[in-house]
């Protein structure tokens, strides 16, 4: 039987694959057959991503999203791919009074801005198949709610969904679909930036209907289901992964 939700054979770049939900999407993806090009700054844990992935013909690259010589060099480098999850970003926490042009614009750039010319960088060069798969990763933070101190990564996580949605618009007669997935607390190391102690942390999971954070396959088994054909007929979609919060 034809399995829906197979990525045999294609050829899927995620960013920010050194860690957290890029690196448990990297591994999620190699499993189901993909063929996975690695991409973060830090070398030796992109290294140890691909140690852990399954099958072989993956390949990493070491850049930096944000400086556009690194990128022109990878996307040189590329053949053609049949899907994106731009899991790559930062958290700030800061209060608007206290927000400088500086913060607020190292935050578009790597949330924001990064993701959008990587893609539109991927497309001019024809570098992507008909029928490929975009997933960005977003946040319920902006689009669904927001926190004090979230100005400006709740900002970026909403205009990841304007910009998804238009791409959505643009690319669907070239079969391309365009989807955002939006988490809730998942339990990475982008967590542990965040200025909570551990009891405060214990109070907040009992906000989740469904008893805790999620974990890093959580939003991989989504960002797989995205890029499989199982998801064909979705484009423009904000996918809500958030254990039940923002029901209450
Ligand atoms: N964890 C959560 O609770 C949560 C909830 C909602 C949404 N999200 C979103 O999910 C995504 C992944 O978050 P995570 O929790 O997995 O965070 P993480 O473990 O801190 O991973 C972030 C990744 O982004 C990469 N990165 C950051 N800046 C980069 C740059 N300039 N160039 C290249 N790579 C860069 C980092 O790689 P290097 O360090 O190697 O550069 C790292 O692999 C983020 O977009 C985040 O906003 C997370």
């Amino acid at each position: 039987m034809n399995n829906l939700f197979s990525l045999k054979d294609k050829v899927i770049v995620v960013t920010g694959a050194s860690s957290g939900i890029g690196r448990a999407t990297a591994i999620m993806c190699s499993q189901l057959g993909g063929n996975i090009i690695l991409l973060g700054r830090n070398e030796e844990r992109l290294k140890e991503t691909l140690n852990f992935l399954e099958n072989t013909g993956h390949l990493y690259f070491s850049l930096d999203l944000n400086e556009d010589d690194d990128v022109d060099i990878f996307i040189e480098k590329l053949d053609k791919i049949d899907g994106i999850v731009h899991s790559a970003g930062i958290v700030q926490s800061q209060l608007f009074s206290f927000l400088k042009k500086n913060d607020l614009e190292n935050m578009l750039n790597t949330n924001l801005i990064a993701p959008a010319l990587l893609t539109k960088k991927i497309i001019k060069k024809k570098k992507i198949n008909k029928n490929s798969s975009i997933v960005f990763i977003s946040s319920i933070s902006g689009p669904n709610v927001t926190y004090i101190g979230n100005a400006s990564y709740s900002a970026s996580k909403s205009a990841v969904c304007g910009l998804a949605k238009t791409m959505a618009l643009e690319l669907a007669g070239k079969g391309i679909r365009v989807n955002t997935i939006l988490p809730a607390m998942i339990e990475t190391d982008l967590i542990n930036s965040i200025d909570s102690s551990s009891e405060d942390i214990e109070k907040d999971k009992k906000n989740y209907p469904l008893g805790d954070y999620g974990k890093p396959d959580d939003v991989a088994a989504s960002a797989c289901f995205l890029l499989s054909s199982a998801s064909k007929w979705m484009t423009g979609t904000d996918l809500k992964l958030d254990g039940g919060l923002t029901l209450r």
